[in-house]
């Protein structure tokens, strides 16, 4: 439609009808059967079937049938027949779940992350869905937080390129073009990922400085790439709730960043300004968010019951309501909807795409590349032998992660059904439930492992431990299964655990413990299979991690890209008066970029094309790596740079570049990259982005630690 109809369309429209655009309710509340839709919020929302009849979109209905039908009935009693729009929650997948995002992140590949998410709006499309709520960007460094899940981690430019690649693959090229695309809704804006103490909803402060290095990057990315929405942030921001805050989504996104897109509240938000202690009643929620340019209130009534009487009264402007209802109606033309309101939603298209074999295979792809080897002893790939297969994670389907609320637990392949593909000299045993002890498990996982010659471990937390509203204090693995582990210890039997969580955990007594380590988050569908051929050696474990784990939850927030201190303390040094712990080392059990392979790759020969930058030049970097083994592998070369003087303090070291590149056994790769004045830009004190001349420190390596250096001067 054109812009010009749009607008005609808008000025039939009553109050009502404007301020119903406005409104996001569950599917539930539309449904003709009692089919639940996934509840992701508080479930105590009265609403009439007056606010149905005038509403603009829906939350978290999925199913051709079933959109179809709520679409069909909500248009034969539609004044103005503009349909609804549907959105949901796709995040590591519709039917066929990926590894979470954290795990996804792992793989260090954008490009795999874009064909995931292409698979998930083909999906998702065809289950009558318009709108995912995702990407998730919020950069993440307290693992406390149970949402850290849904983040690709600690480091802004990993988070700008995975924003990037996840907008391309929801929206192609062209959202209309055959219906198969969603809109993506980048959230949650902003700071989330840093709530105090990992406490979910949590107070969060950040300095407008952290604030632009590195929580909006992966924003700004994100609508670079033409993300069509933008969801705003449970959490306030210098003591505003980001849902009434006007200069973050006044000033910064819409201004600054030229966002035109539709900003949707998270779910009840708007109301939960009242809770916060800025507006008295849904009135003045109303007003707050109206003003902080909230065009979607999701799950509370204060537009609803409130926006009228404001208008009425001169409160809030009828240019100001049809701003937003024009942004709505302006996705809605976007998407075709005005063409065919049902657009994508095909019982035959869902019928081919969901859970389809290619579908399968990129999941088991992304689960394998999403796997981190944190310790090996020389115990992997697998040689042979009796496997005693162990824990409440071996035959175990809560695989799929928190968020996968429309894949199905009982099509995921679990670890037992993987190995099963590769060997029948296996035996099983529970070892223990989740949380729990249990005598007669216990013993029979002791007799399992005592005729074995190697025991697999499978250990973790459920995945009802991660996810939104599921901070924890501590993050050790549950009691009863580093029992387990300590009992296994006792045989003398080589144990490679295999831990399934949806965050960094505090791994100590599992590294002293276990002779190999096999990090495979929550995996999606596939997992079991990709796990089975990682530990077979039938594929070889290529991913490095992007959140650092830390040795004890008493040294959380610790990520790399640091500051140095005053006080740096020098290596080895115990020293009483500087930058330390007496109990703890500074730095995590496994830092970022981290991840061991079946290859042995060595880094040579870091060279730079030459030592000095000139304004508008570049310098080319090249470093040989090798592969000292029998094994072909992928490695992640990474690197970092390091501005040692500025005029704010620049941290030790920041990701500015990175290339995963296949080498096949006993060859080498001479990897390049170059080094623009660009890549040298930070906020000065007065918040100007910009670079200055000095010295700066390039170190390219295999992980945030592991690093070779070089030294050049911008001019
Ligand atoms: O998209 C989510 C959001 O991330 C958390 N609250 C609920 C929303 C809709 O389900």
């Amino acid at each position: 439609m054109e812009q010009q109809k749009l607008e005609k369309l808008l000025s039939k429209m009553t109050l009502d009808e404007k301020i119903g655009q406005l409104m996001q309710f569950a599917g539930h509340f539309y449904a003709t059967n009692n089919n639940k839709d996934p509840v992701t919020g508080p479930d105590d929302l009265q609403v009439s079937s007056k606010s149905i009849n005038y509403s603009g979109s829906v939350l978290g209905s999925a199913g051709a049938e079933r959109n179809k039908e709520i679409q069909e009935r909500y248009l034969a009693q539609s004044r103005m027949k503009i349909p609804l729009l549907f959105m949901a929650d796709v995040i590591n997948g519709f039917r066929t779940i990926f590894p979470i995002p954290l795990g996804l992140g792992a793989s260090w590949d954008p490009m795999l992350v874009e064909r995931a998410q292409t698979i998930s709006a083909k999906e998702a499309s065809s289950a009558g869905i318009h709108v995912t709520f995702a990407p998730m960007v919020d950069l993440v460094r307290d693992p406390r937080w149970g949402r850290v899940m849904e983040s690709p981690g600690e480091d802004s430019f990993l988070n700008q390129e995975f924003a990037k690649a996840s907008v391309r693959g929801f929206q192609g090229e062209n959202l209309q073009a055959d219906g198969e695309r969603v809109a993506a809704c980048v959230k949650h804006f902003v700071g989330y990922g840093a709530v105090e103490g990992g406490r979910d909803y949590n107070k969060v402060d950040l300095s407008e400085r952290e604030l632009r290095e590195n929580y909006l990057p992966a924003f700004q990315a994100a609508l670079e790439a033409g993300c069509e929405l933008v969801m705003t942030a449970f959490n306030t921001i210098d003591s505003i709730p980001a849902s009434g805050n006007q200069k973050l989504m006044r000033e910064i996104l819409r201004k600054e960043f030229d966002f035109d897109g539709v900003l949707i509240s998270d779910y009840g938000a708007v109301e939960e300004l009242i809770p916060h202690g800025v507006a008295a009643d849904q009135k003045e929620a109303a007003r707050k968010a109206m003003y902080a340019g909230v065009d979607i209130e999701m799950m509370s009534l204060c537009y609803e019951n409130s926006l009228k009487e404001l208008i009425g009264e001169g409160k809030v402007s009828v240019d100001l309501l049809d701003e937003a209802v024009l942004r709505i109606l302006n996705l809605k033309n976007k998407l075709g909807l005005f063409e065919n309101p049902y657009r994508g939603a095909s019982i035959q298209k869902q019928n081919k795409y969901l859970f389809c074999p290619e579908h399968k295979e990129v999941a088991q792809e992304a689960a394998e590349k999403s796997c981190v080897l944190l310790k090996n002893n020389d115990v992997l790939p697998l040689r042979g032998g009796k496997i005693a297969l162990i824990g409440p994670y071996a035959d175990n389907p809560d695989i799929l992660g928190e968020w996968s609320i429309f894949g199905k637990k009982e099509e995921a392949v679990t670890l037992k059904a993987g190995i099963a593909k590769h060997t029948s000299d296996y035996t099983y045993a529970l070892g223990c439930p989740m949380y729990d002890r249990q005598e007669t498990a216990l013993t029979e996982a002791v007799n399992v492992a005592r005729e074995s010659t190697h025991i697999i471990l499978a250990l973790g937390e459920g995945s009802d431990r991660s996810g939104e509203g599921r901070s924890r204090s501590s993050i050790t693995l549950p009691e009863n299964q580093l029992e387990l582990l300590r009992e296994l210890k006792q045989i003398g039997k080589p144990i490679t655990v295999v831990l399934f969580n949806g965050r960094p955990l505090d791994l100590m007594e599992v590294a002293e413990l276990a002779d190999g380590i096999l990090e495979a988050w929550h995996p999606g569908s596939v997992g079991g299979t990709a796990i089975a051929n990682l530990l077979f050696g039938k594929a070889n474990p290529s991913g490095k991690l992007t959140m650092s784990f830390p040795r004890t939850t008493g040294q959380i927030p610790v990520y790399y890209n640091a500051y140095n201190t005053g006080r740096p303390l020098p290596e080895g040094s115990t020293e009483r008066f500087y930058s330390r712990y007496i109990d703890t080392p500074n730095e995590p059990l496994y830092p970022f970029g981290f991840g061991l392979s079946y290859a042995d790759f060595q880094y040579e020969s870091l060279q730079l094309s030459a030592n000095e930058l000139k304004p508008g030049g570049s310098i080319d970097v090249q470093v040989l790596v090798k592969n000292q083994s029998d094994y072909s592998g992928e490695e992640i070369v990474q690197l970092y740079i390091r501005d040692l003087v500025g005029e704010v303090v620049r941290p030790v070291k920041e990701l500015k570049a990175f290339q995963k590149v296949f080498i096949p056994a006993n060859e080498s790769k001479l990897v390049s990259f170059s080094i623009t004045e660009e890549m040298l830009r930070y906020h000065h004190a007065n918040l100007e982005f910009k670079s200055d001349p000095g010295e700066f420190k390039v170190l390219v390596g295999s992980s945030s630690t592991d690093l070779l250096s070089q030294s050049f001067y911008l001019k």
